[in-house]
């Protein structure tokens, strides 16, 4: 399996106008992904997964936005070459961007993004950034990437029928193809992503459809593209227990079928961990664990960070459900994501912080360590 994606070290912050302080969205972020695989992203509510999944894009709306961080992703071939003149331009060593057939897409942010840890500071030519970024992202956004976003009602257009969106798009990466060929091809999607009577469903409006026929056109439609990589982010938000497994199951047998790779990105840890190769945790804009997938979740013995274990039994399992256990909230608060990380940031909510490691806990934040081969976690109970 050859590595199709590689983050490293993502940092993101967003101006609050208001307190005049900035807001640390996403803080030394970093994973790879190989093809064929899917990379589970789980978490709380704000800990950062969409942010992550934006700056991949390239399409955060918010300044100052990503200020540092590299990452590489293998574009298909004939992309690559256009990439390469982008991101070249000014450059003498290739080095410097590219790694093997991988290219760093954040190439080149250094030359308009400064900061200062103290105080904390940014200076950043945002304007020019992100005339440089949509240059690269151009080549990248649905070719090789492609993103179904958190709200599906949101993401279609209301007054457009399903069909005019699928063909528009598909056009877009078809310049060949003329309207009989467009109108197939659309209507093959829509069958693959499993909804029946697909001629029907060009006819209607995005306000007609459930949310699980209005989730599987935005997966229609971000597959037109046949993207190397698909970022799901919370595809199943609003469906019942039996159709996010459904999803879930359509989101595997896609991957077969169109040859695509994953980042599943969910609230609930044992949804994703049906189908994830890797699972990636994060807690408020940090990496807390990352592992594959039978490390992350085993029960009772292997290490596991404090935050993983809370999640794991927040979320019951189908026996549990079945012996009446109900979803269990995890006590405690996020840290104020505009202060600075000076102590362990599940602290506040950590049953372990206790005794002699309390004061490791509260001097600072852990380093992510490895804990076994591709197993890491942020936590002091696993220094060695
Ligand atoms: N455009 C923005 N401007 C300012 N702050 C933002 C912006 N977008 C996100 N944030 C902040 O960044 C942090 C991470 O947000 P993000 O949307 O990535 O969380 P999430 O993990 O996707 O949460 P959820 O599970 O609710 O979707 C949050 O504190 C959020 O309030
Ligand atoms: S470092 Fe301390 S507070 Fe943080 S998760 Fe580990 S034991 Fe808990
Ligand atoms: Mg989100």
């Amino acid at each position: 399996m050859s590595l199709l994606a590689e983050l490293n070290d993502l940092k993101v912050y967003f101006y609050d106008q208001r307190d005049k302080r900035f807001i640390r969205a996403v803080e030394n972020v970093g994973f790879s992904i190989n093809e064929g695989t899917v990379l589970g992203v789980v978490g709380e509510s704000g800990c950062g997964k969409t942010v992550t999944a934006l700056s991949m894009m390239g399409l955060l709306e918010s300044e100052p936005g990503i200020i540092d961080g590299q990452f590489f992703f293998k574009p298909s071939e004939e992309d690559a070459e256009l990439i390469k003149q982008s991101l070249s331009r000014g450059v003498r060593k290739q080095n410097d961007y590219k790694k093997d057939t991988l290219f760093n897409l954040f190439f080149g942010l250094d030359r308009y993004v400064s900061f200062e840890e103290n105080p904390f500071t940014i200076i950043k030519d945002s304007e020019k950034w992100l005339r440089r970024n949509n240059r690269i992202m151009e080549h990248i956004r649905g070719k090789n990437i492609s993103m179904i976003f958190q709200n599906p009602e949101q993401s279609l257009n209301p007054f457009i029928p399903v069909g005019g969106q699928l063909t528009r798009t598909i056009k877009r990466f078809n310049r060949e193809a003329n309207s009989y060929e467009i109108k197939e091809k659309a209507i093959k999607l829509l069958r693959s992503v499993r909804l029946y009577r697909p001629e029907i469903v060009m006819s209607m409006y995005a306000g007609s459809l459930s949310i699980g026929m209005a989730q599987r056109v935005t997966i229609a439609i971000a597959l037109c593209s046949h993207p190397r990589l698909l970022i799901a982010d919370e595809p199943t938000t609003g469906l019942d227990t039996t159709n996010i497994y459904k999803m879930i199951e359509l989101l595997e047998v896609l991957m077969t079928e169109m040859n695509l790779t994953l980042m599943l990105i969910s609230h609930n840890i044992r949804i994703v961990s049906t189908i994830a190769s890797n699972i990636l945790v994060m807690y408020a804009g940090t990496v807390v664990e990352i592992g594959s997938k039978n490390y992350v979740m085993k029960t009772k013995k292997g290490p596991k960070h404090p935050y993983t274990e809370a999640l794991v039994s927040s979320v019951p399992s189908d026996s549990d459900i079945k012996r009446g256990k109900k979803l269990r909230v995890i006590p405690g608060t996020v840290p104020n994501n505009k202060r600075k990380m000076d102590c362990c940031p599940f602290l506040e909510r950590c049953p372990y912080a206790e005794g002699k490691i309390r004061q490791k806990c509260e001097s600072a934040c852990p380093e992510l360590a490895r804990v076994a081969s591709q197993h890491y976690i942020r936590c002091y109970l696993f220094y060695s």
